[in-house]
């Protein structure tokens, strides 16, 4: 895994340098790490404050640990229609958590996201960005035991 140091350092003098700097960091550990936060204050001239509030502007940014699996339900409305929300509960009651947490060992989390563009597959599911078309509450759990 790359320093985040590292990381953040090589966006130093970029334009939008810092948010770049956040998504690569992200990449790398799946969230933004507080330390990451402050060596981002450090690097680009920011109070903590100012780059903290950088960090949770963008709601594909995330300051909270995530798991190495992360499962987003689309929630616009024709995926809604096809039956995301039965989706979305199976989801909650086999991993045992509610959107947005995490389970406790780091593996999954679980969000919900606008139209992925999948729209003639609804519902839709993404993990790890990867979409899945199609999906039914019944195949949650196949669906998770592909993830090692
Ligand atoms: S509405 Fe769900 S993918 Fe478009």
């Amino acid at each position: 895994m790359a320093d985040y140091q590292e990381i953040i350092a090589s966006y130093r003098g970029t334009p939008g340098g810092i948010i770049e700097a956040y998504h690569a960091v992200q990449r790398e550990y799946n969230y933004i790490p507080a330390e990451a936060v402050k060596e981002a204050a450090g690097v680009f001239g920011l109070s903590e404050a100012q780059a903290y509030g950088v960090a949770t502007f963008y709601s594909y940014l995330s300051v909270e640990p995530r798991g190495r699996y992360i499962i987003r339900m689309c929630e616009s409305a024709p995926c809604h229609i096809a039956g995301a929300e039965e989706v979305i509960q199976a989801f909650e009651h086999a991993l045992g958590i509610k959107v947005g947490e995490t389970t406790a060992d780091g593996k999954f989390t679980l969000e919900l996201t606008e139209c992925v563009g999948q729209c003639q597959g609804t519902p839709v599911i993404t993990i790890n960005s990867q979409p899945y078309a199609g999906v039914s509450a019944e195949q949650v759990p196949a669906i998770l035991a592909q993830c090692k």
